[in-house]
């Protein structure tokens, strides 16, 4: 079929990849370029954990100015920091980064007035009563001096025990009586009116005992009128992210309080990506959804040490997940949990894609990982490279992930011509990596590209191993047609 485009689409290919490579990841015309900016067109803000002392570094300040308008203080507002001594405070790191913020039009969120971690020595060795008091003080202090100049305060951080009780986690805090957490939230509230007051803690991004139990303490402290405003999910993400993200989001947010990510890093890995978009789509798709803070800046900057957990490499250049999280910040406020359409696709299952023309899979060429691998059919032998992950887009699109090398299908430069080159690329939810399932009969489908409109099909209607994989005006031929078998 059409066997003379075959010597068209080769030189389409070479022209292609000798072209600029990053144009396949450009971003929309009409959307935002950086992350604070694609946030405020949603009404959100997107902000950074920051060391006071790295301010200096040139390269940390031009990206923290460039693409964030939300700063939180990594240490200094923490209790050893700001009260060293009983009595005595120091104000010097929390003030410079409040300055800093004020001169570039950046929000503050306040960090932590109380916590069962870096507390001074004195407090360590305090209980009771005297403890009470003290910590009472260091909340009326602290929130009296930032007064007007934070936009949120995690007042409380941590303080739910992790596994299976759901109820508070032990600390000398907790000790002097389970009154301990509304009793800061008053005296947070009576010294700065204006803040927006938080709960803040991690392990909690999904529906489980640990989030049940801070959800039923919400629950009871609005029930009674205990002041409390938003509730921050710190998401230090792994692989992983749970199924049930937003619908966690959302349940807090229906008590009537906002919900904010508020120190989120996500380990390296083939899905790092993935899960940066997702957890942008789920504040997306929660109106009471503030903002979303990332804990750090570059990878170097992070405390996960070698997790490469964040949006910039130790170099200060853009990951694939900054670009993830960018395009889902222009990409709308679809669900990541939008269900298949009645092909009955399951988005945790790892599929092998067979032509129905010629029997074989589709396949990275010689098993690629970089990005700009060309897209083949090879006999099945269901390796790592012949496997697909339908990740969700949201709208009836996914884009399809390999097993091996984690990237996605992409239509090579946005390209919207018949023939033009299907490759692999980092994940970055382009319209251009985003398929649609049309049915054709038997079980075969069809897939059609979002941005140009045009199927998948195996070039030329070639039956040889290595036939190559371009796009083309959707016309139902069997060379477009495409089974998906299970495989994991
Ligand atoms: C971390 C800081 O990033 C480190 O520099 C410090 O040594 C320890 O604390 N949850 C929190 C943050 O609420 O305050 C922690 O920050 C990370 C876990």
């Amino acid at each position: 079929m059409r066997p003379k485009k075959a010597l068209l689409a080769t030189a389409t290919l070479a022209v292609a990849l000798t072209a600029g490579m990053t144009m396949a990841l450009a971003p929309m015309a009409s959307a935002g370029t950086t992350l604070k900016a694609s946030a405020a067109e949603k009404g959100r803000y997107f902000g950074a954990a920051v060391a006071t002392g790295k301010l200096s570094n040139s390269q940390y300040v031009g990206i923290l100015n460039s693409e964030f308008n939300q700063v939180t203080p990594e240490n200094e507002m923490k209790w050893d920091a700001t009260e060293p001594s009983q009595g005595a405070f120091n104000y010097s790191g929390g003030d410079r980064l409040v300055s800093h913020a004020q001169a570039n039009g950046m929000r503050v969120r306040g960090h932590a007035l109380l916590w069962h971690a870096q507390q001074p020595g004195w407090a360590q060795g305090m209980s009771g009563t005297a403890l009470r008091n003290a910590a009472i003080n260091h909340v009326t202090q602290v929130a009296t001096h930032f007064r007007g100049k934070i936009y949120a305060w995690d007042v409380v951080n941590e303080a739910f025990a992790d596994g299976g009780s759901g109820g508070r986690r032990d600390s000398n805090l907790q000790r002097t009586g389970n009154d301990w957490i509304e009793a800061a939230f008053r005296a947070a509230r009576a010294a700065d009116p204006g803040a927006k007051l938080c709960y803040n803690d991690y392990n909690t991004d999904g529906i489980n005992a640990k989030s049940t139990g801070i959800y039923n303490m919400v629950r009871d402290f609005k029930s009674r009128g205990v002041p409390i405003d938003c509730v921050g999910f710190q998401s230090h993400l792994g692989t992983t992210l749970a199924s049930d993200y937003q619908a966690n989001l959302q349940r807090f947010a229906d008590l009537g309080v906002d919900v904010q990510i508020t120190e989120l890093d996500v380990m390296t890995g083939s899905n790092q990506a993935n899960i940066y978009a997702s957890v942008t789509r789920a504040c997306l798709a929660v109106a009471r959804c503030a903002g979303i803070t990332t804990w750090g800046v570059r990878d170097s900057d992070s405390w996960r040490g070698s997790d490469n957990a964040l949006l910039f490499d130790g170099s200060g250049n853009k990951k694939a997940a900054y670009t993830a999280v960018l395009n889902a910040l222009n990409g709308g406020s679809t669900s990541p949990t939008t269900p298949p359409p009645g092909t009955g696709v399951d988005t945790t299952a790892w599929y092998v894609l067979v032509n129905r023309n010629s029997g074989k899979a589709l396949d990275v060429y010689e098993r690629a990982t970089t990005d700009g691998a060309r897209i083949d059919q090879w006999a099945r032998n269901d390796g790592a490279w012949q496997q697909w992950q339908f990740v969700d887009s949201g709208g009836g699109y996914y884009r399809l992930k390999s097993r091996n090398s984690g990237k996605v299908l992409d239509v090579y430069n946005f390209s919207t011509a018949d023939s033009a080159a299907i490759v692999q690329w980092s994940d970055g939810n382009g319209t251009n990596q985003q398929f649609r399932l049309a049915e054709s009969s038997g079980g075969y489908l069809r897939l059609i590209n979002r941005n140009s409109g045009k199927a998948v099909e195996v070039q030329g209607a070639s039956t040889a191993d290595g036939g190559n994989i371009v796009q083309y005006a959707d016309w139902g031929g069997n060379n477009q047609q495409w089974q998906l078998v299970r495989v994991g």
